[in-house]
């Protein structure tokens, strides 16, 4: 029996899928949809102490990475707190609410949002790197509310100082990450036009984001006892699961939901349901932290060869630099003087011929 269920606090979640801030969850309608689509939890657009005012066109999917540069909520606290937050609540989802910047805007905002958060998170993106204006923020929320306060960590920043830095200031957990930049994108076929507006810089999202915020949630899943949510790059069931062998307690999606439709929470719980199925882990806790107990990974040996399961796609042999691997008959073999152990291949073959030698 699979029990995807994960208890944050007092927020006991059906599987670990959230959504992550952004115009996914831009107001209570998006909020809702969100819910239908299966999120375990709700986490509402970084609100602050004046309503953003955004460049246009500001944003741009590539399929392996897209650029954004909104920024905060476009509604003022005033807007969310009257109108949108109550109608969130009506959802019946665990309710994290969002808030940026320094320890003045929060001071003001934390109460007012407050009747309606299960738990809040502070965005550190645009504070600098002096981890102490974070840290006033941090204190600022606990002395105004007395739910859960996460800290949303940067990835072009130090991780790891600033998550330890935050739980000094009493912070109940860490988001690793945001978008990373500033990055840039030009639309070749429209004269060197830059594809976002303002200032033509953008953030990178989605797929390509993914390896730095596993690196980052491995850092700081290793540096702080309290709960590591991630976000980056997850549109499936397997990318959650790395995550939590990294050592998340739960994530977050937003560019996925944004490129594919907001149903992607609940088609990825069930895909990580199906995999723990089929991989025999009963429960998150099982999986949880599995990278951080690893041994250093070595290769002393070439690779296995399952020459039954090689399709001759010939994927391996055009990538092993070494000259190591051929085809006979469309099936793999080996030149195993001429292996240098690189461990390449493994990652390449998509039939699993190739195993850990
Ligand atoms: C269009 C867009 C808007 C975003 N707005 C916010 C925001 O208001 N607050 C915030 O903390 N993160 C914001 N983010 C960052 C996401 O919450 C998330 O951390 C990041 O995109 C990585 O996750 P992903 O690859 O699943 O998109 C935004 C991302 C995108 C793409
Ligand atoms: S481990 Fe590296 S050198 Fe050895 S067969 Fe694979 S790709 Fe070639
Ligand atoms: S990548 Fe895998 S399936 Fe393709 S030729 Fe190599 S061993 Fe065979």
């Amino acid at each position: 029996m699979t029990d995807t269920a994960v208890q944050l606090w007092q927020m006991k979640l059906a599987h670990p899928v959230m959504p992550a801030a952004g115009p996914n969850v831009m107001d209570a309608k998006a909020l809702r949809a969100c819910a239908q689509g299966g999120a375990a939890a709700l986490v509402a657009k970084t609100i602050s102490s004046t309503a953003a005012v955004i460049p246009h066109p500001n944003m741009a999917d590539f399929k392996n990475y897209f650029l954004n540069t909104e920024l905060w909520s476009e509604m003022s606290v005033d807007e969310w707190v009257e109108r949108e937050l109550p109608e969130a609540r009506q959802i019946g989802l665990p309710l994290i609410v969002s808030l940026g910047y320094n320890a003045q805007d929060i001071a003001m905002l934390a109460p007012r949002v407050r009747p309606f958060a299960d738990a809040l998170e502070l965005s550190t993106h645009y504070v600098g790197n002096d981890p102490k204006p974070m840290q006033d923020a941090v204190r600022a929320a606990k002395d105004a509310v007395g739910v859960p306060v996460m800290v949303k960590l940067s990835p072009f920043r130090d991780v790891h100082g600033t998550a330890v830095a935050a739980q000094e200031a009493g912070a109940d957990g860490i988001i690793c990450v945001n978008s990373f930049g500033p990055a840039l994108g030009v639309d070749i076929e429209n004269g060197g036009r830059l594809w976002m507006g303002g200032k033509g810089y953008g953030w990178i999202s989605g797929p390509a984001l993914k390896p730095i915020a596993l690196r980052a949630v491995y850092d700081v899943a290793r540096s702080v006892d309290i709960p590591v949510i991630g976000v980056g790059g997850i549109s499936k069931g397997t990318d959650v699961v790395e995550y939590l062998m990294a050592g998340a307690s739960a994530v977050q999606v937003c560019t996925a939901a944004i490129t594919r439709g907001q149903t992607i929470y609940g088609k990825i719980a069930r895909e990580l349901a199906i995999w723990m199925a089929e991989h025999h882990y009963a429960s998150i806790a099982e999986i949880k932290g599995l990278a951080l107990r690893h041994p250093e990974t070595l290769m002393s040996a070439p690779p296995q060869l399952l020459p039954e399961r090689c399709t001759g796609c010939t994927y391996c042999v055009t990538s092993c630099m070494y000259g190591a691997l051929y085809l006979e008959n469309r099936k793999i073999r080996l030149h195993p003087e001429l292996c240098t152990h690189c461990g390449l291949c493994l990652s390449r073959c998509p039939s699993g011929a190739l195993q850990v030698g």
